[in-house]
């Protein structure tokens, strides 16, 4: 086994994917002529999902998310996007919603909650992947709406719906007139996640821990320009969902091996960062092979990548009892894989081990 191989099969989390950046473009043909959206001309079918920067792609995103339409579509998309986490060694995924993209297309809220929540279900039965939903707001409808959205969420709270998110273009909207629905999501019991630092400044990083108390910073990657604030989220411990991919479309951070990688700087800072796919299909990714870009581009090595997969149980909102036992098990069966790895490496290179 090589390194590309164990960073393939070790356990994984899922808990930066947005459900309708996650939809297979064949799928996205398919729904599109099945629900009359009208496309992009295009010869080949990946020619849809190019964009080099946030607003392009977002563009891209609300014409997947528009092509989603009765409770079918939903339960399809999101068990195809679980099924694709489970064959990257997934275990369990917390993933975005951007209800507010279908909403505008007239679709009921409770639609989707009918397609989403069974396809949890049946992939669960299927698979034994579990999963939660963090539906999210997208701040480009600013603090107002924000309100409106967390009263419909409230309205059809499950088990399932553990949190909300903020999401969308950063850079024009801040965080801190979100605190009223932050803290109204506190107080109703729901986790709260935010989007930060991606192509907005390091106040943002601050103002979403400070100002509106997230438990994890999505992306995150500008914190390197304020060495207070790395110095801070070192102590803290904070977690940040980092995606390889997205960093090479939507930030300035193109290039995955460079040493001044956004996620190089913070790893060598000691922050906690754990790895993730964002929109998979849309950045021609999956979450196995952001590991492997991990391993490979950002240089981290077999410890590394266990690291950040048991800090992905510690960051994720599954209940403390399950996160105790995951660590152990996880751990058992990580230092398995490392035994592997060790094994093969000292059998091709012995020069190495005498
Ligand atoms: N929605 C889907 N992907 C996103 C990203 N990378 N940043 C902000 N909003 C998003
Ligand atoms: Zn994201």
């Amino acid at each position: 086994m090589d390194l590309a191989s164990f960073a393939r099969r070790i356990p994984k989390i899922e808990l930066h994917l947005h459900l309708e950046g996650a939809v297979r473009p064949s799928t996205f043909v398919e729904l599109a002529r099945k629900n009359a959206v009208e496309l992009p001309p295009f010869s080949e079918i990946d020619e849809l999902y190019r964009y080099d920067n946030l607003p392009d792609f977002l563009k891209i995103y609300d014409l997947v998310s528009r092509s989603i339409r009765d409770a079918d579509d939903f339960h399809r998309v999101t068990y195809e996007m679980l099924e694709s986490c489970a064959a990257s060694n997934a275990r369990h995924v917390e993933f975005f919603l951007s209800a507010h993209a279908h909403l505008a297309q007239g679709v009921a809220y409770q639609t989707m909650l009918e397609g989403v929540l069974a396809a949890m279900a049946d992939i669960e039965t299927d698979k034994g992947i579990t999963s939660r939903l963090i539906p999210a707001h997208s701040r480009e409808l600013g603090p107002e709406n924000g309100l409106e959205f967390l009263d419909m969420v409230l309205a059809h709270r499950s088990d399932e719906i553990i949190g909300i998110g903020l999401d969308y273009n950063e850079a024009p909207f801040p965080p801190a007139p979100f605190q009223p629905l932050f803290e109204r999501a506190k107080q109703a019991g729901l986790h709260v996640t935010a989007h930060a630092g991606e192509g907005g400044p390091a106040a943002n990083v601050r103002d979403s821990l400070e100002i509106l108390g997230v438990e994890r910073i999505d992306h995150g990657y500008h914190v390197v320009d304020d060495p207070a604030l790395v110095a801070q989220c070192r102590e803290a411990g904070t977690f940040f969902t980092c995606c390889p991919s997205t960093t090479e479309a939507t930030t300035q951070w193109r290039d995955l091996s460079a040493p001044d990688h956004a996620i190089r700087q913070m790893l060598d800072a000691g922050l906690n960062v754990t790895i993730h796919s964002d929109d998979p299909p849309m950045f021609a990714t999956d979450l196995a092979n952001e590991y492997v870009l991990a391993a490979s581009k950002l240089r981290m090595d077999a410890q590394m990548l266990k690291k950040c997969a048991l800090d992905s149980i510690r960051a994720s909102w599954l209940d403390e009892s399950v996160k105790r036992a995951w660590l152990a098990d996880w751990s058992t069966e990580i230092d398995g894989l490392m035994a592997e790895l060790d094994a093969a490496t000292a059998a091709s290179h012995p020069e190495l081990t005498s």
